[in-house]
């Protein structure tokens, strides 16, 4: 499904845009359901979104925390996913372990995938997936040219074509596994594959089979006419 587009000025702008869905979206799954699964992004952009969200008064207990994808570092590296959301955000919060669900990618691409499936299984469908946009298309942990056993719902990544080369990376279909789907894309560097998305090219950004129209908040540094 082509994604409602949002603009916005500028990364800061965009990070508050994205605090306030992802607090609204948890304040409603825990009316309707009594908790709320939330999907994190990982690389650079979800940062200052993840610091304004610490912020907020929200039912913390009732909230579960998952990633999309992983880097095959050991658990403390500053380049992994897990360490910058639990420096961002989840270290600020009153949550129990059972609460944040990390990929243990330090097990290496195949086993830290085998370990992580039964997990994403039992978590679906999640209430938010959040992804970011890489230059080349890719998200998540999904990268162009690179294809995955359909039937897998978490898969390891060999030479992923930004460092580091072994990854763990939740599936086009487990992400699709979700109520919505939140992208968070800023900076120029984002122009060509942004450009790609918006002509219909099949990016893997763009292959997520939801059945419903993603969100994407976007800077106008990203965005080019
Ligand atoms: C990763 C991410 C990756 C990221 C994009 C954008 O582990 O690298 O999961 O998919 O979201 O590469 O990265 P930036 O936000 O740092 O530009």
């Amino acid at each position: 499904m082509r994604p409602h587009w949002n603009l916005f000025h500028d990364a800061d702008e965009v990070a508050w845009a994205a605090a306030e869905i992802i607090g609204e979206m948890a304040r409603h799954a825990i009316e309707q359901r009594g908790r709320f699964t939330l999907v994190l992004a990982g690389g650079s952009t979800p940062m200052a979104a993840y610091r304004l969200l610490r912020e907020q008064a929200q039912e913390w207990s009732r909230w579960a925390f998952f990633f999309g994808d992983e880097r095959c570092l050991p658990p403390f590296h500053p380049e992994r996913n897990s360490v910058m959301a639990r420096e961002a955000l989840l270290d600020h919060l009153p949550l129990a372990s059972h609460q944040v669900h990390e990929i243990p990618a330090e097990l290496g691409p195949e086993k830290g995938a085998a370990r992580y499936e039964p997990l994403v299984r039992n978590a679906r469908p999640f209430d938010l997936v959040l992804l970011g946009l890489g230059e080349d298309g890719h998200t998540a942990s999904l990268f162009p040219g690179q294809t995955h056993p359909p039937d897998r719902l978490v898969v390891p990544v060999h030479d992923a074509p930004k460092p580091p080369p072994e990854r763990v990376s939740l599936n086009y279909g487990a992400l699709a596994a979700c109520r919505g789907l939140l992208f968070l894309v800023t900076g120029r560097a984002k122009r060509h594959a942004l450009a790609e998305w918006r002509r219909g090219r099949p990016i893997p950004a763009s292959r997520i089979p939801v059945s419903f129209r993603p969100e994407v908040l976007v800077d106008e540094a990203a965005w080019s006419e």
